[in-house]
């Protein structure tokens, strides 16, 4: 495929997303990562700190770049020409919600279509939501995510206390 989007808020990128990444950058000529604003979201990370570690982690994938996504995921895959949308599956709890927006999606533009990458074995546990409980509790998050990210979020909970 030409063109394809990468899109979540990545607060913070995980090795699980790096792996989906890696993957659908194989898939599709052009990968663009969409990092978003979500206004119903309350991320740790500002979104330029957000699409600084996602750039610095797939810089060695020359197929793919980042961008800030906001408005409506349909309507910034149209505006970029990627008319289809990768996202992960970790596990089947992750599939109702996945379905749902999918489903939402495609309703809402029926241009656009979402295909599914199965997690990992060895990341289908991660989430950035533990990566965070993790850190804030003072455990060890270098397995689970890459270098300067791990540095990021243990400086965000330090500053926090
Ligand atoms: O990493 P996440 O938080 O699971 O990513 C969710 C994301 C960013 C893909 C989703 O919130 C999204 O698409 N936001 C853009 C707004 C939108 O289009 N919402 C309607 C689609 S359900």
């Amino acid at each position: 495929m030409k063109s394809a989007l990468y899109p979540g808020s990545f607060d913070p990128l995980t090795y699980g997303h790096l792996d989906v990444a890696e993957r659908a950058s194989k898939l599709a000529e052009t990968l663009i990562i969409g990092v978003a604003t979500n206004p119903l979201k309350e991320p740790i990370f500002t979104i330029d700190e957000r699409l600084e570690m996602v750039k610095n982690a797939t810089g060695h994938l020359p197929n793919v770049r980042v961008e800030k996504l906001d408005g409506l995921l349909v309507n910034f895959a149209k505006k970029i020409g990627a008319p289809t949308i990768i996202r992960g599956l970790r596990a089947v709890s992750d599939f109702d919600y996945e379905f749902q927006m999918a489903l939402t999606n495609r309703n809402l533009s029926q241009e656009i279509d979402t295909i599914f990458l199965v997690t990992s074995p060895e990341y289908s546990f991660l989430s950035s939501t533990m990566i965070k409980q993790i850190a804030q509790l003072g455990g060890d998050i270098s397995p689970f995510v890459p270098g300067e990210v791990a540095s990021k979020v243990k400086e965000k909970f330090t500053d926090e206390n």
